[in-house]
């Protein structure tokens, strides 16, 4: 009955054509179509990751969560009854309208519209990159991740991880709190970060190529008025990423590299080097908290704080000499 991956999202935004341009030629994912008011996009072989509405306000629509079958949808919705948790089976004009099979649909602590669905549509078309990319990294991961803002954590915590069944991946409270939570070898497919406002802070999604990213933000540095944060590496998920200011003005976080949890033998942890290993100059945050966290690289700079790339088959070519001094300064480096 558990979730397996973040099968789409929904938003509603005053610049559907703006959002248009935004998703297919910055980020990369196909227009497949733009009719009444909404557009909507491809990442990978489903026919639709992410849904644009046209309205009179920007807010998030809704989140797309997936089970495997009917009878995990039933078990799912079973759950939420002994929770006493509020749902509404979807229409049979609302599944055809995600391009899912059947559907139900909640509401979190914080007002977030969640949808629970199974069978996604997919097609044989080729994706077709609104800009030249390699791809999207999807699949058993799902798409991306969101990250939602919260005016308390424990407003949440246990919603998410006693009632929806999301694990705790790791958290940290300084320079602000951040709670990461996964369904799937993927770090995290929906976080929390305290700011006291609810909605999304951001969007990810994962290119095949760190080259994409580079050339994303080649892009983003044509209006770096743009770029919300800068190009750097987390520490916990170990993606390579930059943000920028969607046209709704949440942020969007473009990455390569996200490190995969082994889900069987996971243990929560407290993330002790901060938010980035380096890099990642946030532009949202107040000064105080951009220089605590500049603080935290510097320290993790100083400590050696180094991790391994993620790679796959295919994106990688190893090299044939080795670095020396790696093993060498072994004893002398931290984790942070
Ligand atoms: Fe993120």
């Amino acid at each position: 009955m558990s979730l397996q991956t973040l099968g789409y999202i929904g938003l509603r935004t005053k610049n559907l054509e703006d959002w248009s341009a935004y998703a297919s030629r910055f980020l990369g994912m196909q227009l497949v179509d733009k009719s009444r008011g909404t557009a909507t996009f491809r990442m990978d072989d489903r026919k639709q990751r992410l849904v644009v509405h046209e309205s009179d306000a920007d807010a998030p629509g809704f989140f797309g969560w997936e089970v495997a079958d009917a009878a995990a949808l039933d078990a799912y919705a079973a759950n939420l009854e002994r929770h006493k948790v509020a749902f509404a089976r979807g229409t049979r004009a609302l599944a055809e309208e995600r391009k899912v099979r059947d559907l139900i649909v909640l509401h979190d602590p914080a007002g977030n519209r969640l949808e629970v669905v199974h069978g996604a549509e997919t097609t044989t078309d080729p994706f077709k990159p609104g800009r030249s990319i390699s791809g999207f990294r999807t699949g058993p991961l799902g798409m991306g991740h969101a990250v939602l803002q919260c005016e308390k954590i424990d407003d949440v915590l246990s919603f998410y991880q006693d009632i929806l069944g999301f694990k705790l991946s790791d958290y940290f409270t300084k320079p602000f709190a951040a709670y990461f939570f996964h369904i799937n070898p993927r770090h995290h497919s929906v976080a929390f970060i305290e700011t006291g406002k609810v909605g999304i802070h951001h969007l990810m999604v994962e290119t095949c190529f760190l080259d994409d990213v580079g050339q994303g933000y080649d892009l983003a540095l044509k209006n770096p008025e743009m770029i919300a944060t800068t190009f750097g590496r987390h520490c916990n998920d170990q993606v390579h990423s930059f943000y920028s200011w969607s046209p709704s003005k949440f942020m969007f976080e473009y990455g390569w590299g996200g490190r995969t949890l082994d889900v069987e033998n996971w243990k929560p942890e407290v993330v002790t080097g901060g938010p980035s290993l380096w890099g990642h100059e946030r532009y949202w945050l107040t000064e105080e908290q951009r220089n605590e966290a500049r603080e935290m690289r510097i320290r993790n700079a100083e400590n050696g704080f180094r991790i391994p790339l993620n790679v796959m088959e295919g994106n990688y070519k190893q090299a044939r000499d080795v670095c020396p001094w790696w093993n060498a300064t072994a004893p002398a480096r931290k984790t942070g």
